[in-house]
């Protein structure tokens, strides 16, 4: 069982999708606190209706970033948070909560990483031309979106894609290797070597591939 501490700006549906697993039986942890830096985000909505607590800390009530985040890890440890989670978090972490919990911070982004990182991806992604996108699950560093890849999901980017559509498609994956990432955790699969995780004891589909568009002369 992993204590979790759940940090989001927005919707909460990743915090959504993990309280789901958890309550499905499915993800061995416990959020045992959802913190919001924004008042009225319907993440906090999600904790309240679940019975898990919620608390707003906003940077604009100090006097900088360090004591912003002096205060997420003062209340991460009342907490007895041993795994943070970002879920839609909208600010850049640095050394004082890293330092606090070193490899202990994890970050969905919607994006293949290291290709596209930064926010409105989507977009991107259609105007490159892209035929696979994805999502992935890192560790977090001091870097924007460049920390230790956990887990990646990859989903094809069809001709009349929008943003939006991509980003639903996306998101449903997102939802699931969230929750995935952190069991790994749970059950001790990660190791940390350098810039790779290993997950330990996990099966190897070695044949397994994705083509887009589609084989058509012959079978796949
Ligand atoms: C997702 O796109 C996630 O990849 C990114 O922020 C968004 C969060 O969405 N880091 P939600 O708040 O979990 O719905």
């Amino acid at each position: 069982m992993v204590n979790l501490g759940v940090l989001v700006s927005g919707s909460g549906s990743n915090l959504q999708a993990i309280i789901d697993h958890i309550e499905a039986g499915r993800l061995d942890a416990r959020i045992r606190i959802v913190i919001s830096n924004l008042p009225g985000v319907f993440g906090l909505e999600r904790a309240k209706k679940h019975g898990i607590p919620s608390m707003v800390i906003s940077q604009k009530e100090f006097k900088g970033r360090d004591d912003f985040e002096q205060k997420l890890v003062e209340v991460l440890k009342e907490h007895y948070v041993e795994l943070v989670i970002l879920a839609g978090f909208m600010r850049i972490i640095t050394k004082t909560l890293l330092g606090a919990f070193p490899m202990r911070v994890m970050n969905i982004h919607p994006a293949l990483l290291p290709s596209f990182p930064g926010t409105h991806v989507w977009q991107k992604e259609i105007d490159y031309g892209v035929k696979f996108a994805g999502c992935t699950v890192h560790f977090v560093d001091e870097g924007e979106d460049t920390g230790p890849i956990i887990i990646q999901a990859v989903v094809p980017v069809f001709d009349d894609d929008t943003a939006d559509t991509l980003n639903a498609r996306i998101l449903k994956q997102e939802h699931k290797i969230y929750s995935q990432a952190i069991q790994m955790y749970a059950e001790g699969r990660l190791e940390i070597q350098g810039r790779r995780v290993i997950a330990k004891g996990m099966p190897k589909i070695e044949d397994s591939f994705m083509m887009n568009p589609p084989a058509t002369i012959f079978e796949t």
